[in-house]
Parts: C-alpha cells; sequence; structure tokens
C-alpha cells in the first residue's frame, strides 16, 4: 500500500469533450413515451415544457455529443475533472482484500452530481430565450444544484421542495436562496394540483411525483419558463455521463479495471452517469462487470413492475416504461429522501429487465446504512450525503463478501455528495 497511489487526478485538458449516449447500444430501441388512452396529448405537450435542446438529445440515437465549449468552462468552474480516490483507509478497517475506488462527486460546489446537468440545462435553457427554470427537488441537492446553475446563466429559478426534507434542512434552504431561487414547501398553494392536497392537510409530507407536477403546472403557465428535471430523464443521465467518462480514464491511470460499479438510485442519474459508460464497455466490448443499484426499503423501485407509469402524480408528463411502485405510491419519508422515487429511469430500466443490473434495497430505519457512512468517515475522512451512504453501504457489503471468499475484486462506487447540510439526518439515525 504506502507507495501505491491514493488519488487520480485528471488535467482540464481532460476533462471530457462529448457526453456518452447509451441508447444506440442497448440491447433493444427503448420503448419511446406514450400517451394514456383518454386525456389530451401529453407527448404533443414536450415541445411547451421542456428545453428544445434536451428534448433533442432525448431521443438522440448519436453515441457521442459534443458538451459545447462555453458549458465546459462552466464545468471547470465548478471545479471539473474530479479525482478517484483509492479507499486504503476503509480497506485497511474492513480486512478486505478487494480494492476499493470511489469518485468525489462530493467536491462539487452544491454538494452533489446533480450540478452536471443543471449546468447543461440552465445553460440550454438561456441559448433558447428563456427567462426561468421551475422544478422539483427531493434532497435538496437538485434545487440548490440548478440554482447554481441559474445563477450563473442569469437566470430565475423557482423550486417546488418536498415538504418533508423542507423542514429539517434549513441551512440548504438558506444557501437556495443565497443563489437567488424561489423556494417554496410541496405540496404548496401555489399550483392547482398543490392546492387539492395542500388543502386537505397543510403538513402534507410531499413527495417528487408531487413537487414534479407542480414545477410543471408553473412553467406551463407561463411562456418565459421552461421545466427542467434533475433525474430519469435520458438526456439527464447523459449529461451525468461527465462522471463515468472521467472515472474510466482515471480507472485506466490506476491500471485496473472494476469488475463490479456500484452507485445509490433514486431516479437514475447518479447510477447512470457513473455506471453507463463502464455498461457500455460490457453491451460493446464484452467487459464483465457487474452493477448494484442500492436503494431504501422505503422506495425500491428497482423491484416493482416494469410497465408503462407517469413519472409525476398529477399525470402531467407521458407514461415511460419503466420499473415503477406506481406514480400515487404513498413512500415513508426518510434521511436519504433523494432516493424516494417511485420510478426509475427508462434506460436503466431497461437494462434491469435484460439483466444487467442488480438491485438491493436497505431497510428503512437506515441504521445499517448510517453505520458505514460512519465508519467511511472515520477511515476516509470525507462525510457522505445520506444518499450517497447507500452507496458506500453496498460496497462495504461487497467487500465484506469478498473477505469470506479472499477475492480480489476491483470494486468502483460514486459518492454522490457531501453531508455538510444533513448533519440532523446523521444526529438523529445514529443518535449522536
Ligand atoms: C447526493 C444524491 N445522490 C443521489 C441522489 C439520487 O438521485 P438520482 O438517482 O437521480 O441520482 C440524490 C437525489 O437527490 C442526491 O441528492
Amino acid at each position: 500500500m504506502p507507495n501505491e497511489p491514493r488519488q487520480f487526478r485528471l488535467t482540464v485538458d481532460e476533462l471530457p469533450k462529448r457526453w456518452y449516449n447509451i441508447q444506440p447500444d442497448l440491447p433493444e430501441p427503448l420503448p419511446p413515451p406514450k400517451d394514456p388512452d383518454d386525456g389530451t396529448s401529453r407527448v404533443e405537450q414536450l415541445p411547451n415544457m421542456m428545453i428544445g435542446e434536451c428534448l433533442k438529445q432525448e431521443f438522440s440515437q448519436d453515441r457521442w455529443i459534443d458538451i459545447p465549449e462555453d458549458l465546459r468552462s462552466l464545468y471547470l468552474q465548478a471545479g471539473r475533472p474530479r479525482p478517484l480516490f483509492r479507499a486504503f483507509g476503509l480497506e485497511k478497517a474492513l480486512g478486505t482484500p478487494a480494492k476499493l475506488y470511489y469518485k468525489s462527486e462530493f467536491y462539487s460546489p452544491t454538494g452533489s452530481h446533480k450540478v452536471n446537468t443543471a449546468l447543461a440545462q440552465a445553460f440550454y435553457a438561456r441559448e433558447q430565450g428563456f427567462e426561468r427554470l421551475t422544478t422539483e427537488t427531493g434532497a435538496g441537492q437538485w434545487g440548490t444544484a440548478l440554482a447554481y446553475g441559474c445563477a450563473l446563466t442569469g437566470l430565475k429559478c423557482t423550486v417546488y421542495w418536498v415538504r418533508a426534507v423542507y423542514r429539517w434542512k434549513a441551512a440548504r434552504m438558506a444557501f437556495i436562496k443565497l443563489l437567488g431561487a424561489d423556494v417554496c414547501a410541496s405540496p404548496s398553494d401555489r399550483t392547482e394540483c398543490g392546492r387539492r392536497l395542500y388543502e386537505k392537510n397543510p403538513e402534507h409530507p410531499g413527495s417528487l411525483g408531487i413537487a414534479i407536477s407542480e414545477g410543471l403546472e408553473d412553467s406551463r403557465n407561463d411562456p418565459k419558463a421552461a421545466y427542467s428535471l434533475g433525474s430519469v430523464l435520458n438526456h439527464v443521465l447523459m449529461h451525468q455521463t461527465v462522471i463515468g467518462l472521467e472515472s474510466q480514464k482515471q480507472f485506466d491511470m490506476a491500471g485496473v479495471y472494476p469488475d463490479l460499479i456500484i452507485s445509490c438510485l433514486g431516479g437514475g442519474s447518479n447510477f447512470g452517469g457513473f455506471a453507463l459508460p463502464f455498461m457500455g464497455d460490457v453491451l460493446t466490448k464484452g467487459k464483465k462487470t457487474k452493477f448494484i443499484a442500492a436503494q431504501s426499503q422505503a422506495a425500491p423501485n428497482l423491484q416493482g413492475e416494469y410497465r408503462y407509469n407517469f413519472a409525476d402524480h398529477a399525470e402531467m408528463t407521458p407514461l415511460l416504461k419503466m420499473y415503477t411502485l406506481g406514480h400515487q405510491a404513498e413512500m415513508e419519508p426518510i434521511k436519504g429522501d433523494g432516493l424516494r422515487y417511485h420510478g426509475c429511469s427508462p434506460i436503466i430500466s431497461l437494462l434491469r429487465h435484460h439483466g444487467y443490473i442488480d438491485t438491493v434495497a436497505y431497510p428503512q430505519d437506515e441504521k445499517h446504512v448510517f453505520e458505514n457512512a460512519r465508519l467511511f468517515v472515520r477511515t476516509e475522512g470525507f462525510l457522505p450525503a445520506p444518499e450517497s451512504a447507500y452507496s458506500i453501504c453496498c460496497a462495504i457489503d461487497e467487500a465484506l463478501k469478498c473477505k469470506e471468499t479472499g477475492e480480489e475484486k476491483v470494486i468502483g462506487f460514486n459518492v454522490s455528495g457531501h453531508g455538510f447540510m444533513d448533519m440532523e439526518g446523521y444526529s438523529e439515525v445514529l443518535g449522536i
């Protein structure tokens, strides 16, 4: 260990110049969005709801899509490329023969991987002449990232924040406001779909599905606004592939190739961003890497049904083919609330359907997850976001299996965010 490098860094010039679009490499064409049997056409509404360039990317069959130079410059401003670390401290504590590597999305200025698509979406929205973006947020990480993207590109931003989380993340709320965004708890009394729930119960905990409906309704009523989604959609996962593309180069530098890729999964953007470039190698180059998505039993969407379902609560989106628990499923709030979403992105769902992705769902009390995050903090020194703690927990569980079997597996996992604004969650779950 002592002379082996702990950290793999890329130069500014090595920041990816193109995103990877996995669509042409999928084992079958992605089932397209469709309309329900009755009601107005949601598919026809898409150009009115979404940023034009993002909509184009959503259906693109081009394997590589250029990242505009001005956007690359914003990625540099946000601190990309980010290092890959070898987790020597954690390996030693576990006594495992496995080699553990983690990507450091926690170095993001807003605290998570979400900036990679927030900057792209804000960039394209400004190019198209929009003045405001509306959105949902669960953990608050996506809301902060979009507020940041809008601040840097001179756009206004409105964030509908799942009430269960809005209530306990005061520091993150102040951060979102500091960035200049307008933020309210969802369900709110600002939209028709929010009011229906809010008036019945002003303390309604909310869900990502409800907050998406509110953001959509808000932007639909303002021609200068577009709606921006932080996960699930194909173009969002594609923007996130900068994570996996950088990591591939860094594993090259380390002289190893991962046997196992692990990440947490809510709607699928972090998992997809890290895993899809490696998945491309499996699909086109015969690599044998395995993939595990770490979830919560509060929202084990990958164990739901594979079928067409709405992406939001109020049925304003088209139907997407995905693993789902049902778009109006009630799911108990958790500290890793960014994982509490009813459905999984169509791309990841298709790959799961074809057997390429395994999943694990950890108990809702989150004790096992947070205890493993504590071990990570004490051995590696970085404080993960509660959602990222699920990736770490799964990597630790897999490393312990290697200890039993003696396998020297190379395991890569993504620490999608930091937890500096989540200390109440740690204190409550761990009784600190
Ligand atoms: C730090 C972090 N990681 C992961 C997620 C899960 O979302 P997704 O599956 O889109 O990556 C979230 C969602 O809010 C998050 O904040």
